[in-house]
């Protein structure tokens, strides 16, 4: 490939070698002033005499340096080296007490990593490396310290000072200024500091542990939000109380705090004791914040908790090992947000959902450039690795774990990590001899779900023999090659299932002949370790249905040739909620991947009764999760169709969604008519599951309503829109009158742009609901590049923000493919524009964007030529950031026909 005017170093693994030097403590004294902050800072420093690494090495970026001392003399500038992204002193003394001044333009950084502005106010994020954009440090995760900060600022303009661990000291300064002075008891790596500045108001509390141990917690939010902050308030509450219960992790600071910022990359940041977090994981009403903005809520509020041990207790030795903190965290939050619905159908309903974001985002990954394993073996730029494949993946693998080990094995395997490591940084090695030494068990092959990349391919067979009553399965495995891994060896998959009888009942599963054990269990773990492995299963006395893969016990693709009446039995009786949602999703595959060969080919399309059926009976179930009825409902979507295809058509594949939609709304109106009438939740909003799950299946209702095209049905959400007292019903209406076909009918037109002039005008002073407001039209079928440039124009509009930027072209690149795949790859054009825009702004979130051509060598050839020209174009501009560099290059980099 060509352009190599962008060459961006990579870092390996292997090439991993111990600090020169350790810091035992850092003393950091901040002047705070917009335009230039200054810092002093003293590191007592030792030399670790186990490194090959002689040199005492401080990473620094952007910023000035004013002076240098080393026990106590100031260092001449020929007594260190330094280029852009290090400071190199030789010949050290083996102890070093080094002071440091430095200053940033924090108003001037627009990146959000580092010290930054945001409305008036000061924040850090330094994860993963923005440390080093504050002072000169050895700024990596195993170097662990202890930290002691000074804050001073204008009184007026800064009044609240915040920073890691206890506040010690607070007073004035005289001349308008003041100060506060905290410290942070626990040994920290330096992405876990943070500061916060400005004028914040705050909810608080005292709350008891069990120990008895009384802590504040604090939730800050700029002025006038006080009103939407007890949520996050009770989701951490709940946090604190499920980590002492389940893995008997206290709290270990006297004080824990939750700052919000509307300007933030990411979801939010587990600095210790001073967790920073994007608004929209904060801020909620029931006027302004939907079901999903609660529940995104609790579980990044218990995310950003559980890291506390997790992460910060112990941490990750190096960036490779990112995978060791986030998917244990992420594992830890899923679980507690399962646990906190309560209830079997409510935990699967969570684990679905979970599953579907998995194929959605994580399975597509790991088919494009951007695959990689759980645990990296390289990369150009850590923030670029913050991937679905590290946090979603990796909390799978860490899932398999508790699946093999089971309830108690898992947490015996967590006790002996923390025992081992607290204080520590480690790998994802030593993860895994904690379970398996605590559980006596031999997990070398396991290791292979952090070495090799892809998603494994599970084929089962099954064969009935009717004369012995056995049932023969026979599993094998395959993984697909990915960028630099050709050959995979077999995986150590655990692989549930159970075997359905006539009734729907289950049989008792005995893998050994002779005498019959009606006691068997009939639901079992097999353990796939081969490339083939067969099971026989006996006193099978008719030929049973096998659900199979159940609660989706490894992040496989399944295939197995099951017929659509085997889907309809399994939809309509399997115990395992997981895989009798996986029936009808199959069912609804098969039909719809026929229907877009039908829209290809120019025929008439048909969709047959027994689906319908078959969806029918999901629908009416009044036995059913109303919250599980829904996601029966929802169809996959149009990436998930996509993914399926050998070559992705993104227009034939709406057409072919939503004529089933139509068909589904036009034979089963009276039953949504119904369903919806049953499902109203009148009275005072409650976010809880049981309430939410209602409003879920009553709005999937009302958008199949919509595609009915009808006057009645359009003025249903017509006044729902008007009459909503929450945000999802509001929302839903709105969304429903704008995503249906029927909105695309003139006669609705008028209704369409008054709900939506309405919607603006009731919340221009709610900038999360605005997003919403961006983010609907930009996943509007309708919506076209012309509109979204249009909507760019918008004075609510703002590149900068990352919230806002997403709400907006984000949506549109990502989840609005027939648009975005336009025949005249003018969509490319405005996907190029925007990520070189961004490029100047903040590289973070421009490689992000950047990430939305990742599948391009799917796409029809004249599509292809498209889309590579963008990405070319893109990947010569000047001034690239390696952040973009290195998903450009490495898509530019994918086999096509083109290359050819
Ligand atoms: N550690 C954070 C989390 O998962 C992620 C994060 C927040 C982050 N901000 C970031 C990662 C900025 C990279 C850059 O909870
Ligand atoms: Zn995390």
């Amino acid at each position: 490939m060509r352009n190599t005017n962008q060459d961006v170093k990579t870092i390996y693994r292997k090439d991993y070698v111990a600090p020169g030097y350790w810091v035992d403590t850092v003393e950091m004294g901040f002047d705070l002033h917009p335009q230039r902050t200054h810092v002093a800072t003293r590191l007592h420093m030792r030399r670790n005499h186990d490194s090959a690494e002689k040199d005492l090495i401080l990473f620094g970026e952007d910023i000035q340096l004013h002076q240098l001392r080393l026990n106590g003399v100031d260092l001449k500038r020929s007594a260190y080296q330094r280029n852009k992204e290090r400071l190199i002193i030789s010949n050290a003394p083996d102890t070093v007490v080094l002071e440091i001044e430095t200053s940033i333009a924090a108003d001037k950084n627009t990146t959000m990593s580092g010290l930054y502005v945001s409305n008036g106010n000061f924040f850090t994020q330094c994860e993963a490396e923005g440390f080093r954009k504050i002072t000169y440090f050895p700024d990596r995760p195993d170097v662990m310290a202890t930290y002691t900060v000074m804050l001073r600022a204008d009184k007026k303009q800064f009044p609240v000072l915040l920073s890691n661990g206890n506040l010690i000291e607070q007073g004035d300064l005289g001349d308008g200024r003041h100060y506060a002075k905290w410290e942070d008891p626990f040994k920290k790596p330096s992405y876990l500091f943070a500061l916060v500045a400005g004028k914040l108001v705050c909810q608080e509390e005292k709350y008891r542990l069990k120990s008895g141990r009384k802590v504040l917690l604090q939730v800050w939010v700029e002025e006038g939000n006080l009103d939407k902050t007890q949520h996050a308030m009770d989701s951490l509450k709940n946090s604190i109380r499920w980590d002492e219960e389940r893995f008997g992790l206290e709290l270990d600071l006297d004080r824990f705090m939750i700052v919000a910022t509307s300007d933030f990359n990411m979801g939010a940041m587990e600095n210790k004791g001073l967790n920073i977090f994007n608004t929209k994981y904060v801020l909620a009403n029931s006027r302004t914040a939907t079901d999903a903005d609660y529940a995104g809520i609790e579980s990044v509020v218990g995310h950003e908790y559980f890291h506390n041990w997790t992460g910060n207790r112990v941490t990750c030795r190096d960036w490779f090992q990112l995978s060791l903190k986030e998917g244990l965290t992420v594992f830890r939050d899923q679980e507690f947000s399962g646990d906190l619905v309560g209830n079997a159908t409510g935990r699967a309903v969570k684990r679905i959902e979970d599953v579907r974001i998995l194929r959605q985002h994580q399975f597509p990954e790991d088919a494009g450039p951007m695959s990689h394993p759980v645990r990296p073996d390289s990369y150009a730029e850590i923030n670029n690795f913050y991937t679905v494949t590290v946090y979603e993946k990796g909390s799978e693998v860490v899932r398999m774990y508790y699946t093999l080990l089971g309830h108690e094995g898992f947490r015996k395997g967590m006790d002996l990590y923390f025992q081992r490591h607290d204080g520590q940084a480690v790998t994802c090695d030593d993860f895994r001899a904690a379970m398996a030494d605590a559980n006596g068990r031999d997990l070398s092959q396991f290791e292979r779900w952090y070495s090799q990349a892809g998603t494994p391919r599970v084929k089962a067979d099954g064969e009935y023999d009717a004369k012995r009553h056995v049932y023969r399965l026979k599993l094998s495995q395959a993984c697909p090659a990915t960028a630099g891994q050709d050959h995979k060896l077999p995986f150590h998959i655990p692989f549930a299932m159970g075997l359905l009888q006539q009734d729907g009942s289950e049989f008792a599963l005995q893998l050994e002949s002779g005498k019959a054990h009606p006691q068997a269990p009939r639901s079992i773990i097999l353990e796939l370790t081969q490339e083939t492995q067969e099971f026989e299963f006996h006193h099978i006395e008719h030929e049973p249905t096998p659900s199979l893969l159940r609660n989706f016990s490894a992040p496989v693709i399944l295939d197995f040739d099951y017929s659509d009446a085997q889907l309809a039995h399994l939809l309509a009786h399997d115990s395992d909620a997981f895989c009798r949602w996986e029936a009808g999703q199959r069912l609804a595959m098969r039909r719809l991947l026929k229907l877009v060969k039908s829209v290809q080919n120019g025929e008439a399309l048909a969709l047959d009764d027994m689906f319908v059926e078959a969806l029918r009976k999901t629908l009416v179930d009044a036995n059913l999760d109303p919250a599980f009825r829904e996601l029966v409902m929802t169809l996959p979507s149009e990436v998930m169709l996509a993914e399926e295809m050998e070559i992705a058509d993104p227009h034939s594949i709406h057409q072919a969604r939503r004529f089933v939609r139509a068909s589904l709304a036009q034979a089963l109106k009276a039953e949504f008519l119904s369903v919806y009438q049953d499902h109203l939740t009148p009275g005072k909003y409650k976010p809880d599951a049981v309430s939410a799950g209602k409003r879920a299946l009553k709005n999937c209702a009302l958008s199949y309503l919509l595609e009915w095209s009808h006057e009645s049905t359009y003025e249903l959400a017509y006044t729902q829109y008007f009459e909503a007292e929450n945000m999802t019903d509001k929302v839903a209406a709105l969304s429903a009158m704008l995503h249906c076909s029927s909105a695309l009918q003139p006669q609705y037109q008028a209704r369409r742009a008054e709900v939506l002039q309405d919607f603006f005008d009731e919340f221009q002073h709610e900038a999360l609901v605005i997003d919403k407001w961006f983010s609907l039209q930009a996943c509007a079928p309708s919506t076209d590049v012309k509109q979204i440039r249009q909507l760019m124009k918008h004075k609510a509009f703002s590149l900068a923000n990352p919230n806002r930027a997403r709400s907006l072209i984000f949506a549109f690149c990502n989840a609005n493919p027939a648009q975005f795949h336009a025949a005249d790859g003018s969509a490319y054009e405005l996907w190029g524009d925007a990520v070189i825009a961004l490029n100047k702004l903040n590289p973070q979130v421009a490689a992000r964007l950047a990430r939305s051509l990742d599948r391009w060598t799917k796409y029809p050839v004249a599509q292809q030529e498209m889309m590579r020209a963008a990405l070319q174009r893109v990947a010569t501009t000047k001034g690239l950031s390696k952040d973009v560099a290195e998903i450009v290059n490495k898509a530019l980099a994918m086999k096509t026909e083109l290359c050819l």
